[in-house]
């Protein structure tokens, strides 16, 4: 990322220079709405994020300038405010401050200018791109570095949860943090275990396509979280140690469908079925078996629209338009209500399909979806 214009409004607003960080968004292979429910999620960082310029002011001021805010780009608290900022982007930062203060750290004052290039609400988290940057780089600044990576994950999960009303899983958080070029991440969200998967699928490119429906996620997501907890709580009751979906199965989710409603039956439902298709997915990827891989992809889009319901039509109409084309996988990616969807595609098939849905797409919706080619990249890190 071009860090020139960064390092020059850093000096203009503040006079000196300060360090540069910066922290990746995150695409996911598969594994949607797992993460919270115990399971396996396959994310990988991207080589798009946030950067900051940052540096001490010697006080218990943070001042912050957001150069990609349009209304209210610079945001001023102290650390002894009881109280979030009214801003929304600078809640995040405001959590990161407390939760770093919640696990000991004495953060001091300090100004900052942020930049980014993963675009706002397109499922890519770059809520959790800004977080990870700002954990990373005031446990550097002020606790040299001892919060380890998985604290500085739940940091920024913690800060979404206490701080902007979303109850979201680790994954987001985790990627931006723990990625690694050219490598997607099986994680177990119940143990926090982790691999590195070379991810190289020759003869594929990994497509984004964003439906330019912003998302923000909220209510919608918690009521799914929901959802899955009234599932488990009725299973706990009749067999016990089911702590999350993770531990459930089809037969003791059947026996308690009488007391779930049909929408909290076919959530906990999908969550059953996803967990299966990202081990089968596990599989194929040490085979090399894209053609099953998108193909798994495929089914969680529609799990994830029919009975997660988390999709919408810009969105299904993007994944048919994919399965028009004979693309190999496609689906709905992150938490869903807008964004992106994620593709895998042939090569020799790619062109074809980036003209055909940017087309399609603007004649049914009237604006033309952004692509974006994937590349893995390394996680949060400092710049210099
Ligand atoms: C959002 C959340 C994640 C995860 C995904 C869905 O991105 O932040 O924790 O639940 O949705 O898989």
């Amino acid at each position: 990322m071009d860090t020139t214009t960064l390092r020059n409004r850093f000096r203009q607003q503040f006079g000196t220079s300060g360090d540069l960080y910066f922290s990746p968004g995150r695409i996911n292979l598969i594994g949607e709405h797992t993460d919270y429910n115990g399971g396996f999620v396959f994310p990988g960082a991207v080589d798009k994020g946030v950067a900051i310029e940052i540096y001490r002011n010697g006080s218990r001021k943070v001042c912050l300038l957001a150069l990609d805010q349009k209304e209210y780009p610079y945001v001023e608290f102290t650390l002894d405010d009881t109280s979030k900022p009214e801003e929304h982007w600078a809640c995040y930062i405001f959590g990161v401050c407390r939760e770093l203060e919640e696990r000991g750290v004495s953060v001091g004052g300090f100004n900052a200018a942020i930049t980014g290039d993963v675009p706002l609400g397109a499922g890519m988290s770059s809520s959790a791109a800004l977080e990870s940057v700002f954990a990373f780089a005031l446990n550097t600044m002020f606790a040299d570095g001892r919060v380890d990576k998985f604290e500085l994950a739940k940091i920024g999960q913690a800060t979404e949860h206490n701080y902007c009303g979303v109850k979201c899983g680790i994954m987001d958080q985790f990627a931006s943090v723990f990625g690694k070029k050219d490598c997607l991440i099986r994680l177990d969200c119940r143990s926090l275990e982790y691999e590195y998967f070379p991810f190289d699928p020759t003869g594929y490119k990994m497509i984004l396509v964003n439906s330019m429906v912003k998302h923000s996620l909220g209510n919608e997501y918690n009521e799914r979280r929901e959802s899955c907890e009234k599932a488990v709580a009725l299973m706990n009751r009749e067999f016990g140690g089911v702590e999350t979906l993770r531990d459930a199965n089809y037969q003791m989710l059947d026996a308690v469908k009488e007391r779930l409603t049909d929408a909290d039956y076919r959530r906990a439902r999908y969550v059953l079925d996803e967990k299966e298709r990202v081990m089968a997915v596990c599989e194929a990827l040490q085979e090399g078996d894209y053609e099953l891989v998108g193909k798994k992809m495929y089914e969680t889009h529609w799990g994830l629209s029919h009975d997660y319901t988390v999709s919408c039509p810009e969105l299904d109409f993007l994944v048919k338009t994919a399965q028009e084309c004979g693309v190999t996988g496609s689906r709905v990616m992150g938490g869903g209500f807008g964004g992106c969807t994620i593709n895998l595609v042939r090569d020799t098939i790619a062109d074809k399909f980036t003209s055909k849905v940017k087309r399609d797409y603007a004649r049914k919706y009237g604006i033309i979806p952004e692509i974006y080619d994937v590349t893995i990249g390394d996680g949060s890190r400092r710049l210099q």
